[in-house]
């Protein structure tokens, strides 16, 4: 049986290294897309999910930090840096520890999950929680990769873009060609700019580094479709927000480091970029582990919150197939499962006996 080798080994001929790079893998990617049931039957098309949360620190992050981290090493840097809502710390943290090098991370402070900030705890980072949100943070991790002997990790750093493009080949290569859409969601709009590239490659004839020509593996590229959260929604505003506000706390941003990529994916592919509202964010949220079995964070449902919400104002397709990337796993931010899930979700409590179990069970 083959064992999956992690995104460079797995797509080397399609990425920017070289033979005899040590590479810093945790065998990432090769996450499995998952079909949905009650999302195909609500909207009339065939919906399958990214499960990005399986991969080896709970998110797509470590698509990218591979590469991030393995041109980090190559290039001799003994620390890396980079700003967080929290997945890419915990990711950062990680990979840093694998190649044996030090790790800082800016967070926003008080705006990170428990969850996340213990990823990083746990693999030993330097963690500085900035008195600022997401994009003062990445502002203070640029400055201060460009003035002292610290690596950038952000998604800034084309590395990063390359190995999460990796996404877009293996939904191409499970499903046999691209899909009808692609939908996802969109914070520092890293994501969206790498699957576009992935799906763009894969479509055409690629010219690798080595010089070799590879044939094209999809006969066509996806309509991209990615959601903001409303009250941090700068590309569908048309402006930074100065104060980005949501549930949904990485995608928190104001600011994006990948704005025109996130506009050039959008228009190229003759997509949309869209906000979805706290509310409907948190009913995909729930709707994808009560319905679907897919335990999410609450931003990764985003994409979904999306499908939802166009296909009750008759904007979705029909007939169509659609990949919708959940980029976190449940577990990263799990009070908003509890206080989603209601009263009827709380332990019912027994005496230790069959009985008193049946009883409550409603068995007879
Ligand atoms: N979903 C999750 C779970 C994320 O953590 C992020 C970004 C996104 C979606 C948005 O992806 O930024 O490429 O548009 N999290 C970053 C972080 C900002 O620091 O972990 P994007």
């Amino acid at each position: 049986a083959h064992q999956w080798r992690g995104v460079i080994r797995e797509y080397a001929d399609r990425l920017p290294v070289e033979d005899g790079d040590t590479i810093v893998t945790l065998g990432e990617g090769g996450t499995p897309l998952v079909y949905a049931p009650a999302l195909s039957a609500e909207t009339g098309n065939e919906v399958y999910l990214k499960v990005e949360g399986m991969n080896p620190t709970g998110s797509f992050k470590d698509r990218g930090m591979t590469m991030a981290v393995t041109a980090a090493v190559k290039a001799g840097a003994k620390a890396v840096v980079c700003a967080s809502t929290g997945n890419t710390s915990a990711s950062a943290a990680a990979f840093a520890k694998q190649a044996g090098i030090t790790c800082a991370v800016l967070v926003p402070d008080g705006k990170i999950s428990m969850g996340k900030l213990s990823q990083a705890v746990a693999h030993g980072a330097k963690i500085i929680q900035v008195d600022g949100n997401f994009d003062n943070c990445l502002e203070v991790a640029r400055k201060l990769s460009e003035n002292y002997p610290v690596y950038l990790v952000n998604s800034v750093n084309p590395a990063r873009i390359e190995g999460q493009k990796t996404g877009a080949f293996e939904v191409v290569d499970f499903l046999g060609d691209a899909p009808d859409y692609h939908l996802l969601p969109v914070g520092n709009a890293g994501n969206i700019t790498a699957y576009w590239k992935g799906y763009k490659e894969y479509a055409s004839e690629y010219t690798n580094q080595a010089g070799a020509v590879l044939p094209a593996v999809s006969t066509k590229t996806p309509i991209m479709w990615g959601f903001q959260a409303a009250g941090s929604a700068p590309i569908v505003d048309g402006h930074p927000i100065l104060e980005p506000e949501t549930i949904a706390t990485a995608i928190r941003i104001g600011n994006p480091a990948s704005w025109e990529f996130a506009e050039a994916a959008r228009d190229e592919s003759g997509g949309l970029i869209d906000a979805v509202t706290d509310e409907e964010i948190l009913e995909a949220h729930r709707w994808l582990s009560s319905r679907e079995g897919v335990f999410v964070e609450p931003a990764s449902a985003a994409g979904a919150a999306g499908l939802l919400k166009h296909h009750r104002a008759g904007t979705a397709p029909t007939g169509k197939k659609i990949v919708i990337t959940v980029t976190g796993h449940g577990l990263k931010d799990p009070e908003w499962a509890v206080k989603g899930a209601g009263e009827d979700a709380s332990p019912v409590k027994v005496e230790f006996d069959v009985v008193s179990v049946a009883d409550a069970l409603g068995l007879k």
